[in-house]
């Protein structure tokens, strides 16, 4: 937690990287030196020590960053420090930002909370803020049950992100989506107690660079009629993660006031069971007016996106991005921790890669390779919704979806949208993969 004053009883955190070690201990008062040394004390990221000078009150706490500034150098501090109040004083944006989003707690459903830890930054930092709250929005959606983050709920939070920037938002529900021709996001919502839906939020000057962001926003995915097994099942709360992470993007370019026009679309589903689900063989006519054979109905993200980016080409985006849990084939090649990028624009992709690096939210480059389209190719209709072979299948995904998106550039991206271990600024859990790369690479593009 980041407080934006100073606090002088606090200890203070003296941030110290690697190369500047011994010049420090050099200089130190010759108790303090010789503790920090008895420590083992080698300024590595996230490594402190409380020294012991009698004279100093407050106390000042030793921190470690490693070779440079980062924002992992202090990102798991929050986790490690004893709880209570810690005032630093630094220029660094990314030592503040890697504390804030090191600091993120999921306590709603804990009856005894965790002791706080507060940092107080003085006032200078405040714009870390937003991307710190903006990330927050995305992990919290992402965190909580299903039984609280149903379609309807999921407009609940759209809604308020709207109201809070003044933003427009409609939704088109239940069987209105069949009278507007959104036949796959119903066909995969409607087994559910809570209505499938499409969310159309709209924001920003009507004369700007349009910009059109498309979440994934499975609340739960069971598999549908082809059942996942009990343990891929068990994660499945997270599989709206791309419709959290636009969400929590749209807050924060809103946040910042990009000059950009922004739209985020969200089609907003639980694939569940029951008896009017939609079933494999069944075949669909999309928005866009192509057939899909259903082979597998548990390959539901592509369908209820493929209405979602043909609505959102109709109006030409200068840039269409898309968020998805998309693939396990995705997390088969890469890992967790590394989203998968597709573009039919090589120089944006590029320019996303150096946003990402620079500010340490990786993105991985994969091809839309074409000479694996036939994989998609049906026998009765115009194609099939999943490939006969799971080999490569992150990237019939994406081909899949590219069916839908013309001429306009479009970069899609196959997320885990979770932590599967605590991380300095990336604790376990519910994680906005991907935002602060596609922020960076907006606002270098754009502001
Ligand atoms: N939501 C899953 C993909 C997923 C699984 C993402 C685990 C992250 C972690 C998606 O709807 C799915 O089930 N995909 C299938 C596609 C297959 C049936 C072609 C998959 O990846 O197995
Ligand atoms: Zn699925
Ligand atoms: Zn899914």
């Amino acid at each position: 937690m980041l407080k934006y004053e100073n606090n002088p009883e606090a200890p203070a955190l003296e941030l110290i990287s690697t190369a500047d070690l011994s010049d420090w201990m050099a200089n130190a008062d010759p108790i303090n030196s010789a503790w920090v040394s008895q420590a083992g004390f080698e300024a590595q990221p996230n490594q402190f020590v409380f020294l012991p000078a009698a004279h100093e009150e407050p106390n000042t706490v030793l921190v470690g960053i490693g070779d440079k500034p980062s924002i992992e150098s202090i990102g798991a501090l929050p986790s490690l420090l004893p709880p209570g109040a810690y005032q630093l004083n630094t220029n660094n944006k990314d030592i503040i930002l890697g504390w804030g989003l090191g600091a993120y707690r999921f306590e709603s459903y804990k009856t005894t909370k965790t002791g706080l830890r507060e940092l107080y930054v003085g006032s200078q930092h405040v714009d870390v803020e937003h991307e710190i709250s903006a990330m927050g929005i995305s992990r919290d959606l992402i965190n909580t049950p299903t039984s609280d983050m149903l379609p309807h709920d999921l407009e609940g939070a759209a809604r308020k992100i709207a109201i809070k920037h003044n933003a427009t938002i409609e939704v088109t529900t239940g069987d209105e989506l069949l009278l507007q021709k959104y036949n796959t996001i119903h066909a995969v919502g409607r087994a559910s107690i809570s209505s499938p839906r499409l969310i159309d939020l709209q924001w920003g000057p009507s004369d700007g660079p349009s910009i059109t962001v498309v979440g994934k926003g499975v609340c739960f995915d069971s598999g549908g009629l082809n059942i996942k097994p009990a343990s891929n099942m068990r994660s499945m709360k997270k599989d709206m993660g791309g419709a959290a992470t636009v969400l929590g993007l749209a807050d924060l370019i809103m946040a910042k006031k990009l000059p950009i026009r922004l739209r985020v679309l969200v089609p907003a589903v639980e694939n569940a069971i029951a008896g009017n689900a939609f079933r494999p063989g069944d075949v669909l006519t999309t928005y866009l007016g192509k057939t899909v054979e259903i082979d597998n109905t548990d390959a539901e993200g592509r369908l209820i996106l493929c209405d979602a980016l043909a609505l959102a080409v109709e109006e030409n985006p200068d840039l269409l991005i898309d968020f998805a849990t998309l693939t396990g084939a995705a997390r088969s090649a890469l890992g967790t921790e590394l989203p998968a990028m597709f573009s039919n624009d090589d120089s944006v992709a590029n320019d996303l890669i150096a946003s990402g690096k620079k500010i340490m939210d990786p993105l991985w480059h994969m091809p839309l390779h074409e000479e694996y389209r036939y994989l998609l190719d049906s026998k009765i209709a115009d194609m099939v919704n999943s490939a006969s072979t799971p080999y490569g299948g992150a990237i019939t995904a994406a081909l899949f979806l590219k069916e839908f998106v013309g001429n306009v550039p479009w970069v899609h991206f196959d997320v885990m949208g979770w932590n599967l271990r605590s991380r300095p600024a990336h604790p376990e859990g519910g994680e906005a993969m991907g935002l602060r790369a596609v922020y960076q690479y907006l606002s270098d593009r754009f502001a």
